[in-house]
């Protein structure tokens, strides 16, 4: 996830840049950039880091003219350096471009330019379109993009100049966000209508597969095969501080109805057919095959999908694993040997912890592997081989989008390798990869409901001091989960416990007033869980029960019932979270808390 922006008219592009800039920051901001034309050729000015350290690059060397492209960037492919930074220039130095999106098939086509001598710069999968539209270039730049898109694959929102034709910008998007803005004499391309809401909010937004060339005095559309659009802006009612939060009051809330999405991203290229695809991660079958035990590292939100992740592993790869919070880890004098396989899991690829327990097995001679949200961080950069859950941004504290796409990357690790050591058959692989293309929809069907009993939990339990919650296998982690949701930003006390673990002294907490929330989706485990709850309502006790839909027994059982839709129990906890994570977020808000930034808490803890 990055933002472009684009602009033409008589003012600085630069200063248009930069503002449409600091406004999309939220899709990213490992480094930025700008490129302007003034009838001198293309000028490019980039910075690795905040867009701070772009303006001042500008401020010691600034460049002047009206139409120009800016980037703010979240690395997918390549780590964040200047090098990788956009705009990507072509080897004539004469097309400039920038991009948001990802190019799949960006290695064919990198092949292939290099043996007509196209030497590369980068390692991003954009730079391949810049020299691409040099080799097609048509003396029209409209017809060129037209041409070269035809050739990708892969999600893309793109704007490009062209020396040869400096009065203007041409932008296409397929899979990936781009608005128009119409001023008077001047227009604007972006990701989203933030970028250009100081200018104007007269917005178009672009079609997927359609083209738009914008010069000073208009702005033409385009079909796929150049036949032109007519198209009626409309006005925004968006206001610059809601625009962020594309209208959610929190990050967390826009972040928890992004999981659609930042899950299809996370699958996306990594299922074919009926198979898994980890080929990216170039792990090596015969040596799969000589690991004896595999070991999870994560804190806080990571370390419980490490747990689901450890019953995955052990499910599909048969080989025996152990998860472990990382700061436990590093001081319990742990056994590590050759023979280990060291998951790390983290959304930021920061946390201290985490980072030290991986020393220390690498010290030890074990095979790595990461679970990791934020591209070129210090913990991807540690291992032997990452898998990037590509979730975008996470801004909001409480961990939710990167949580949920941990667990659709742990499914892909454990089916993958499962297949890889022979412990799981075509049959099983094909029934989880149908599931797992599901989950987006499933996750959004799950989000469109307004989830009534959730709200009305809220509003009735938001002054209790306890809480429990029961989960058991696949779902003890979504109890522990949920629990740690609640706590962190509603301050109100939770618990997760397997739920056979009740009668061993919780349930002496349960009265009239105890609520006690119970995960009990379709699977091995539902009846178990069932007569857990059976034991709490037998004691007067309060119980919200998230059962799978059209379950009779839960709802006979429930004083509140949250349903999700069907799926495999291995995937039930991606589903499960969702209402858990509705919950606190509705919970908090009634109490008034500060629902992003929790306090005594951080969003990345860089200290041990
Ligand atoms: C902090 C955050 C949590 C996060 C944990 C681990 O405590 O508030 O949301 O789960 O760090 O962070 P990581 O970036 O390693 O996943």
């Amino acid at each position: 996830m990055c933002g472009i922006v684009g602009y033409v008219g008589p003012r600085e592009a630069t200063e248009v840049l930069i503002e449409g800039l600091r406004r999309l920051e939220y899709r990213g901001y490992d480094s930025a950039g700008v490129a302007v034309m003034n009838g001198t050729g293309v000028q490019v000015r980039k910075a690795v880091g905040r867009l701070s350290a772009l303006e001042k690059v500008l401020s010691s060397n600034g460049i002047h003219g009206g139409v120009g492209i800016g980037h703010t960037r979240w690395a997918t492919h390549g780590v964040p350096n200047e090098v990788n930074s956009h705009p990507h220039v072509s080897y004539d130095g004469k097309v400039s471009i920038i991009h948001n999106g990802i190019i799949e098939n960006y290695r064919e086509l990198k092949r292939e330019l290099a043996e007509q001598g196209v030497k590369f710069k980068s390692d991003t999968d954009t730079e391949v379109v810049a020299h691409l539209l040099a080799k097609a270039f048509d003396g029209g730049l409209l017809t060129t993009l037209s041409k070269v898109v035809k050739r990708l694959r892969g999600a893309y929102a793109l704007a490009v100049c062209h020396s040869d034709q400096p009065d203007r910008i041409v932008a296409t998007r397929m899979g990936s966000p781009l608005v128009i803005g119409i001023g008077e004499g001047e227009n604007f391309i972006a990701s989203d209508v933030p970028a250009v809401l100081k200018y104007t909010r007269q917005i178009v937004f672009l079609e997927e597969g359609c083209l738009a060339q914008v010069t000073r005095d208009g702005v033409e559309l385009f079909d796929a095969d150049l036949k032109p659009l007519s198209f009626t802006p409309t006005t925004t009612s968006l206001t610059l501080d809601a625009a962020e939060k594309e209208g959610y009051e929190h990050f967390m809330l826009k972040e928890i109805h992004e999981q659609p999405h930042a899950l299809a991203e996370t699958i996306r290229g990594r299922i074919d057919g009926d198979h898994v695809d980890l080929s990216e991660l170039e792990l090596d079958a015969e040596s799969l095959k000589g690991v004896k035990r595999i070991a999870i590292l994560a804190c806080g939100t990571s370390l419980y999908s490490g747990m689901v992740g450890k019953y995955l592993l052990e499910r599909f790869t048969r080989i025996p694993t152990e998860t472990w919070s990382a700061s436990e880890f590093r001081y319990a004098d742990p056994v590590i040997d050759p023979g280990m396989l060291v998951i790390a899991v983290s959304q930021s690829g920061e946390t201290a912890d985490t980072l030290e327990a991986l020393r220390i097995v690498k010290e030890g001679g074990a095979r790595t592997i990461a679970i990791c949200n934020v591209m070129g961080s210090s913990i991807p950069r540690m291992v032997d081989a990452t898998l990037y859950t590509r979730a975008g941004p996470e801004i909001g504290v409480a961990s939710t989008k990167a949580y949920t796409t941990q667990l659709a990357g742990f499914v892909l690790l454990a089916v993958g390798i499962g297949r890889m050591v022979d412990k799981t058959d075509e049959a099983t692989e094909k029934t989880i990869v149908e599931g797992l293309r599901q989950m987006p929809g499933q996750v959004k069907a799950l989000l469109d409901e307004d989830i009534v009993a959730v709200k009305r939990c809220a509003k009735r339990y938001k002054d209790v001091f306890n809480f429990m919650y029961i989960g058991r296998h696949f779902n003890y982690p979504t109890a522990m989960e949920g629990a740690l949701k609640l706590k962190e930003i509603s301050y109100i006390h939770a618990e997760g416990y397997a739920g056979g673990e009740m009668k061993h002294g919780p349930l002496a907490l349960v009265e009239g007033t105890f609520p006690t929330i119970a995960i009990a989706p379709a699977g091995r485990t539902r009846e178990k869980l069932i007569s857990n709850v059976q034991e709490i309502k037998a004691r007067k006790g309060v119980v919200v029960m998230l059962s799978t839909h059209g379950d009779e027994e839960a709802r006979e059982l429930a004083d509140y019932l949250i349903e999700i839709p069907a799926c495999e129990e291995e995937l039930s906890p991606i589903l499960a979270v969702i209402p858990l994570q509705l919950l606190a977020y509705y919970t908090a808000t009634q109490l008034g808390r500060d629902v992003d930034k929790p306090r005594n808490l951080a969003k990345s803890v860089t200290v041990e």
